[in-house]
């Protein structure tokens, strides 16, 4: 039975953290590894919003840090699902850092993480496709399958010359 469409921002999240002295490295900036647990928290979230079922991680695609965030500052997650395919879901994610003191906010960085529904035996289950409705959220959709395309092949889970977007991405 195919499920009801969903838009983008039915899926969003924000998660909010206090960095405190357990969450730092010695240089008293929060942890990367902390950092992309509260990201695979936050992505999960926005993507059983979309598909109401639990789910797993499936991959991370790679992350870099551009800005470290102080012991004391807040970080704010924002995830929204920015492709579903057949049962697996991409999730868009934005990292801020803020100085609450100061009131300033920066941005540190920004990932894709990617999710699969599961049925109650464990197997994939079907997801509702995604509308997306702003021009962001159509860029994202867009560039979504090339994304796909790249991390299967390094997941090797797909061969090269099989990926039909890639390749146009490179045969311009
Ligand atoms: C993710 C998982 C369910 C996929 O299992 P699978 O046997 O490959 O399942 P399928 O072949 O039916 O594929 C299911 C979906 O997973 C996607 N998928 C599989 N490997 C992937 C990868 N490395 N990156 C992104 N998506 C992947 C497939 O593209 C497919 O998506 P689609 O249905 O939208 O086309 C399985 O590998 C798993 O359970 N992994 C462990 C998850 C986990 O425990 N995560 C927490 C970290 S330990």
């Amino acid at each position: 039975m195919s499920q009801k469409a969903k838009t983008a921002k039915e899926s969003y999240v924000v998660m909010t953290e206090l960095v405190l002295p357990n969450d730092t490295n010695t240089f008293g900036n929060l942890m990367g590894g902390r950092l992309m647990y509260w990201m695979d928290i936050a992505a999960a979230l926005a993507a059983m919003k979309h598909c109401a079922a639990p789910v797993v991680t499936a991959s991370v695609d790679n992350i870099s840090f551009e800005n470290p965030i102080k012991l004391g500052n807040v970080v704010h997650i924002e995830a929204k699902v920015s492709r579903a395919f057949n049962s697996s879901m991409e999730v868009h994610m934005k990292v801020w850092g803020e100085d609450a003191i100061q009131q300033y906010r920066y941005k540190s960085n920004e990932a894709y993480y990617t999710f699969v529904a599961l049925d109650p035996n464990g197997r994939s289950r079907p997801v509702p496709q995604l509308v997306p409705e702003t021009e962001e959220e159509k860029d994202l959709f867009e560039s979504a399958l090339r994304r796909r395309q790249l991390r299967l092949i390094l997941g090797g889970k797909m061969k090269p010359s099989d990926a039909t977007e890639l390749k146009a991405l490179f045969q311009l």
